[in-house]
């Protein structure tokens, strides 16, 4: 929300008129044009405040409005009737000034709405508390029943007041309200009786008629048909926008709460029907036998006369014959007159006029009774005057006279107050007092009210004068005794001046008053001032059986019969406007000025010239200038330092001295002219509005300059701080992120750690009890299974094992496929070990023997058919017993080395190939070094060979014994040629020859040569051996026999 300090803020127009620049009524007029376009409906002129009716509700009256003016300086906010009421409440309560708040303007202007806005804020700060709520309700509540009763719809406002009011709210030393005290001046009572066109009787009568129930109605014998009472007119008897009978309810709720009692309401109400009913009487003329005319009551209207009588407890009688006699008393006299027709009707009128009004009063009192202050103690007073302002119509008349002359005085204390008001302030301030030129209109004052030649005084005197009076005998009166009188102008005065102003007509006279000439018509004004009620009414009214009636007519009290003459109306107002300037002096006014802006009720609509025409009635531009007239502003100096001290280096940012130096220093910088200025005691004084602007519009400037630093500094700041803020963040959103991504890597490792270790763990107990795992069980199983069937095999095996003999090839069939390999290995290692052991138990002897075995099998096996025939036969080696048998003992001797093969052989005859068995068996021995043929029975040597000599030996393959013994050629054994031999033991003679070749070193190896055919040497021819298949003719035997010299042919018999 904007927040103000001074009125000077952002304004529209100007907020306070004396600031205008240039004054004039046209740059006047122009500042409220403005304003009141942009719904700144009020304006100042120092501390009066102008209100512009808006015909529009505002929402400037709200409780937030209130807080907002509440307790703020007069100037520190735009123009509001609330800084008003603040100012004047605030100085009531605090500074114990009784305050007056004077409202003024013309009808429809909005001076009762001022007036209620005053009220309800003053309600609204001061204190609160059940007594003070029930004061401030009853106060406020007073206004609903004061305006039913004494407002009407006129053609300028559908709310007009018809009455003066002047309130005092009292208030204790705390400042709550106690109470008040409500004077009325005036009421329009001939409104009760007559409407000028388009307007209306007092509100109550259609209020009453449309919001009664129909029992009240029935009670006061009313008819809700508003065409059925005289008094009220019909032409607009309703009004837009006003709820009648909901204004009733109100009213109603309102008395209730003022604290009217039920009977009371009751017979306010009646008096308001027996008016109604008044005015329906009508009167016919009756002659009387003296010639005069008299007056009765219209047959058709007695039904009338009868309600009324009943409403009011009178007699029938006594009433009629009030309306047809008036008894006149003069010192002991009594002369009873009759009324003509006019006269009873002039009556009637007067009656119901004076019924109502005084009804009103009374309403008043009894209003004043039921809100006045309890308490004796001194009380703060604050008055408020809501009443009728200058009035000039095209026909203007007695009312018009009184009420323009109200306004004369009200503004005779204004200009008195206000200068008054300037001047202390100047003196209380120590400025020199320069004299100020303005119209004082108690010379106005004077012409109305001056006791000896004053206008009213003239009129009372006529009134009182006997002889037939007039109202054209009051203006011969006006005309002689104020012709020379500048305010006063006549057709007929004595000033010659006016005798041809055709505007002035003969009927009339016209005042200049202070705001305008006024011209007044004379017709009606004695009778008005008169206001006479005949006696004979209002002593039928007190013998009423009303106990409101009779309170209202005391004079009609026989016993206190007043023959003076009743005051008049001019009187008792002079008197009464007395007072209430004498009460207003005694206290500190506040102005209300309300101006309407056109005629028309409409919002928007802002006439120029009613506007103008308003200004000047109401005094405006005078109010201006004598506020100028001086020094157009001035401002206590602590708030003109704190609004212009950044003009100014030395008082920016803070003034260390007292406010009136910094405001000096200044000003001296600012280098306005001294003549420009005066300092007060408290307050600087600003001569011209424009020096005021000047500091303005500098100021203006400097703040536009200042925003900018702010604006830069703020900026600043509030990047920086956004900045730092960034980074103070970011560290701790890193701290965070760091935290987390530590914490994160922690865990993984962490987590990772604990992966690896419950691997490893596992791996651990699992290696430890893999064994137990039913994974590992199948091996286990199948290991035990084969350590079973292995440990099943081996004994098995144990069991069936073949014997030790090398040569048993049996082996125990396998029990299993899979152990084929092992079977046969085992087997071969068994073989191996067998044979080993089977070696191992060998002798040398033995070993030699088997070695020739195994030799005779290398060499023989598979290629001689002899050879399995050999196997079975030990190689004894001394078949002849050589050593032992004597016959070869030479021949043993013979032989040198050690005999290793003695046996006998047959020697195949070179010749013819025949074996000699028998013939020729020979001993072979066989030594180391040679063999040795011996004979058999000699034991003679036939032939001894050198091995040296062997070249080889050849045999057939077949089962023969034959074998050739092959010399090298050339040896000395050869010269016989090679031996053919044949024996038995072939395989063991041949494979000692052959071991024996074999171990010696120096000797060749001796071939073997195993062929069925082959070549032997016989002396010279080379004989071919050749072995055939025999057939046995001469037994089994082998036939051997010589072909030719080349071949011989041995048959071997196939086996
Ligand atoms: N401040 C306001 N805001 C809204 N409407 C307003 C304001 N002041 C006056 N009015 C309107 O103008 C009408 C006339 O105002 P108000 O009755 O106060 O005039 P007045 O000066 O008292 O006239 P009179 O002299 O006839 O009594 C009100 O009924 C209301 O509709
Ligand atoms: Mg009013």
């Amino acid at each position: 929300m904007e927040v103000k300090t001074s009125l000077l803020d952002n304004m529209i127009g100007v907020g306070d008129m004396v600031l205008i620049e240039p004054l004039s009524e046209d740059t006047f007029i122009e500042n409220l044009r403005k304003r009141f376009e942009h719904n700144e409906i009020y304006t100042y002129i120092g501390s009066v405040v102008i209100s512009m009716n808006p015909y529009k509700s505002l929402p400037i009256y709200t409780a937030e409005k209130v807080e907002e003016y509440r307790n703020r300086n007069f100037y520190e906010l735009s123009p509001h009737i609330y800084a008003l009421a603040d100012e004047a409440y605030r100085s009531l309560r605090d500074q114990d000034k009784d305050q007056c708040i004077l409202i003024t303007g013309e009808s429809g202007a909005g001076k009762t709405e001022a007036s209620k806005f005053v009220m309800s804020y003053v309600a609204a700060v001061c204190g609160k508390g059940q007594e003070v709520n029930k004061v401030k309700e009853q106060l406020l509540q007073s206004n609903p029943v004061l305006e039913a009763f004494g407002n009407a719809k006129t053609v300028r406002n559908d709310n007009s007041s018809r009455f003066g009011k002047y309130m005092d709210i009292e208030f204790d030393f705390k400042g709550d309200p106690l109470g008040g005290v409500i004077s009325n001046y005036l009421l329009e009572k001939s409104r009760v009786v007559k409407q000028p066109r388009g307007e209306r009787n007092f509100h109550i009568f259609y209020q009453l008629l449309s919001g009664a129930s129909d029992d009240t109605l029935k009670k006061l014998k009313l008819d809700r048909d508003f065409s059925k009472y005289n008094y009220l007119s019909l032409d607009s008897a309703t009004v837009n926008g006003l709820d009648d009978a909901a204004c009733f309810r109100t009213v109603r709720n309102a008395m209730q709460i003022v604290g009217f009692m039920e009977d009371e309401v009751q017979s306010v109400l009646e008096l308001v029907a027996a008016v109604l009913k008044l005015g329906n009487l009508e009167f016919k003329p009756e002659s009387r036998c003296n010639g005069f005319d008299e007056s009765r009551i219209k047959d058709k209207n007695g039904e009338y006369l009868k309600e009324m009588c009943e409403l009011l407890g009178i007699e029938q009688s006594v009433l009629e014959r009030a309306f047809s006699f008036r008894t006149v008393e003069a010192k002991m006299e009594k002369v009873s007159t009759t009324l003509n027709v006019a006269q009873a009707y002039y009556a009637r009128d007067a009656l119901a006029k004076n019924l109502y009004s005084r009804l009103f009063s009374w309403l008043v009192n009894r209003i004043n009774e039921s809100i006045k202050a309890q308490t004796k103690s001194r009380k703060k007073v604050m008055g408020v005057l809501d009443i009728y302002g200058f009035e000039i119509f095209e026909d203007n008349s007695f009312e018009q006279f009184i009420i323009n002359y109200c306004n004369e005085k009200l503004q005779q204390i204004f200009i008195e107050l206000t200068l008054r008001e300037e001047q202390e302030e100047y003196i209380r301030e120590g400025i020199e007092w320069t004299n100020i030129e303005y119209f004082n209109n108690a010379i106005i004052c004077d012409l109305i009210e001056n006791n000896k030649n004053g206008i009213l005084a003239m009129l009372d005197e006529e009134c009182l004068r006997p002889g037939t009076v007039t109202d054209e005998t009051f203006l011969d009166k006006l005309n002689t005794v104020c012709a020379e009188h500048q305010h006063f102008e006549s057709r007929q005065s004595k000033n010659s001046k006016f005798l041809t102003d055709h505007s002035l007509p003969h009927n009339c006279f016209r005042i200049q008053h202070y705001a305008g000439k006024v011209l007044y018509r004379v017709e009606g004004f004695v009778d008005k001032n008169n206001d006479l009620l005949y006696r004979d009414l209002s002593q039928a009214m007190y013998k009423a059986n009303h106990s409101l009636i009779k309170i209202l007519f005391p004079e009609g009290n026989p016993a206190k019969v007043n023959l003076k003459r009743p005051l008049t109306a001019g009187f008792q107002f002079r008197a009464s406007v007395g007072t209430l300037m004498k009460n207003l002096l005694t206290k500190n006014p506040n102005y209300i000025r309300c101006i309407k802006p056109n005629d028309k009720k409409a919002a928007h609509i802002f006439t120029d010239s009613l506007v103008c025409h308003q200004v000047r009635y109401l005094g405006l531009m005078e109010n201006v200038r004598v506020r100028r007239a001086g020094y157009a502003f001035r401002q206590a100096y602590e708030p003109c330092l704190e609004r212009y001290k950044m003009l100014c280096k030395q008082t920016w940012p803070h003034w260390k001295g007292p406010a009136r130096e910094g405001v000096e220093v200044l000003l001296k910088n600012l280098q306005v002219p001294a003549e420009e200025f005066a300092y007060g005691r408290s307050k600087i004084f600003i001569r011209n509005p424009r020096t005021l602007f000047f500091l303005e519009e500098k100021r203006r400037q400097c703040l536009e300059d200042l925003a900018t630093l702010i604006q830069k500094i703020y900026r600043g700041w509030k990047c920086r701080t956004h900045f730092l803020l960034l980074k103070k963040s970011q560290v701790v959103v890193a701290a965070w992120y760091r935290r987390f991504a530590q914490q994160k890597k922690y865990q993984n490792i962490r987590s990772s750690a604990l992966v690896v270790q419950s691997y490893i763990r596992g791996w651990k107990v699992r290696r430890e009890y893999r064994k137990f795992f039913r994974a590992n069980a199948g091996k286990k199983i199948y290991d035990f299974t084969i350590q079973r069937i292995m440990q099943k095999y081996f004994m098995g095996l144990k069991k069936t094992m073949p014997s030790m003999s090398p040569v048993d090839k049996s082996w125990p069939a396998r029990p299993y496929g899979f152990l084929d390999g092992m079977h046969q290995e085992l087997r071969r290692i068994f073989h191996l070990w067998r044979c080993k052991k089977y070696r191992s138990q060998f002798t040398e002897e033995k070993k030699a023997t088997y070695e020739e075995k195994l030799a005779a099998s290398e060499l023989f096996k598979d290629k001689k058919a002899l050879y399995p025939s050999s196997v079975g036969q030990p190689f004894k080696g001394d078949y002849v017993e050589i050593t032992k048998n004597p016959k070869y003992q030479k021949l043993n001797s013979l032989v040198e080395d050690k005999v290793l093969l003695a046996d006998v052989v047959s020697k195949i005859n070179r010749a013819n190939g025949k074996v000699r068995t028998i013939s020729s068996p020979r001993i072979f021995l066989l030594t180391k070094k040679s063999l040795v043929l011996a004979d058999q029975k000699t034991g003679q040597v036939k032939a001894s060979v050198p091995l040296l000599d062997l070249s080889s030996v050849s045999v057939s393959t077949q089962s023969d014994g034959f074998f050739a013994l092959k010399l090298k050629e050339g040896s000395t054994s050869a010269a016989k040629g090679d031996f053919l031999l044949s024996s038995d033991r072939l395989i063991e003679i041949i494979t000692k020859l052959h071991r024996i070749g074999a171990a010696s070193a120096e000797r060749n190896q001796i071939n073997i040569d195993i062929s069925d055919e082959f070549l032997v040497q016989f002396k010279q021819d080379k004989v071919c051996v050749k072995f055939i298949p025999g057939t046995p003719k001469n037994g089994n035997g082998v036939a051997c026999k010589r072909k030719n010299n080349r071949l011989l042919e041995v048959s071997v018999p196939s086996p």
